[in-house]
């Protein structure tokens, strides 16, 4: 069994619903998921002990939330290479957010990415449960593959 850790910044509550129900896609698989908001990580070693990471912020003007890009920094000294990751962020037009998380964790921290971040305009939007739950079984996938 993999322990994956999902750590979200939210606004009005969509990008923790999208942690939720990647966690539902991940506990699919069996694996022990904890969620947590991105202001109870303090430091690097908050993010111990675990096999599968995903990170998520909303996008405003433009950008991830102060306190994700805050978390970076501390993820930047928690040694995560090779770790298995993914992104995800909700957003309204652009979603620059879960972008830049996906590309910080590929490029800084050297993670073994799934193929995308993961970007719904909301939950009920576009399929937005099912799509949740299912790249949090991709990321498990990447585990076994
Ligand atoms: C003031 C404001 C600025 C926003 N800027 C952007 C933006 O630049 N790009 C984008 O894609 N969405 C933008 N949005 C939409 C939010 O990303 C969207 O409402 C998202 O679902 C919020 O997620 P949350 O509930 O996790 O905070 C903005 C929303 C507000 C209220």
């Amino acid at each position: 069994m993999a322990r994956a850790l999902i750590v979200y910044a939210t606004r009005t509550g969509e990008s923790q619903k999208i942690a939720e129900l990647i966690a539902e896609g991940l506990r699919f698989s069996a694996n022990e998921v904890t969620i947590k908001d991105v202001n109870e990580i303090k430091k690097e070693s908050d993010l111990a002990g675990y096999d599968i990471y995903a990170f998520g912020s909303p996008t405003y003007h433009g950008e991830m939330m102060t306190r994700m890009k805050s978390f970076l920094f501390i993820a930047e000294k928690a040694d995560l290479k090779g770790k298995k990751g993914g992104s995800f962020g909700s957003f309204g037009w652009s979603g620059e957010a879960a972008e830049r998380i996906f590309d910080t964790m590929k490029n800084i921290y050297e993670m073994d990415m799934v193929d995308s971040p993961l970007m719904l305009k909301g939950i009920s939007v576009d399929g937005g449960v099912k799509v949740a739950q299912d790249y949090g079984k991709k990321l498990s996938a990447r585990i076994t593959a």
